[in-house]
């Protein structure tokens, strides 16, 4: 990494993994909420879910999850296998 000066605006968007990591599995996987990996599914459903926080889920808004990241989120979640390791609600 260089040193250029001032930052730019936005983040470098945070891989999948680590969104995932940090802002759904302590609910999805964790006897909280459903599982949602090795389940293929779609990513307009995961969008969604992530922006509106339909029923007992939170919203997350662009400022904690960017649309890039969104994106990149929902697609890997789409094609993620289950983890053996997590529990469904
Ligand atoms: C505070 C706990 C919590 C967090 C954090 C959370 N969720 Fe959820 N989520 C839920 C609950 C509870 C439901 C079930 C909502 C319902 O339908 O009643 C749910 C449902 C979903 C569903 C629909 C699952 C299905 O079976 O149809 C998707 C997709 C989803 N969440 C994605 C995410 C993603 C992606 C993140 C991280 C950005 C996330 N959630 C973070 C609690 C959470």
């Amino acid at each position: 990494m260089t040193c250029s000066g001032f930052a730019s605006a936005a983040p470098a968007p945070r891989p999948p993994e680590t969104v995932y990591a940090k802002t759904c599995g302590y609910c999805h996987g964790q006897h909280v909420a459903p599982i949602i990996r090795g389940r293929g599914l779609p990513v307009d459903v995961i969008e969604q879910y992530v922006r509106t926080g339909p029923r007992s889920m939170v919203a997350f808004r662009p400022t904690e999850i960017s649309d890039a990241e969104l994106k990149a989120l929902a697609k890997w979640l789409n094609a993620s296998k289950a983890d053996p390791k997590e529990k469904g609600e």
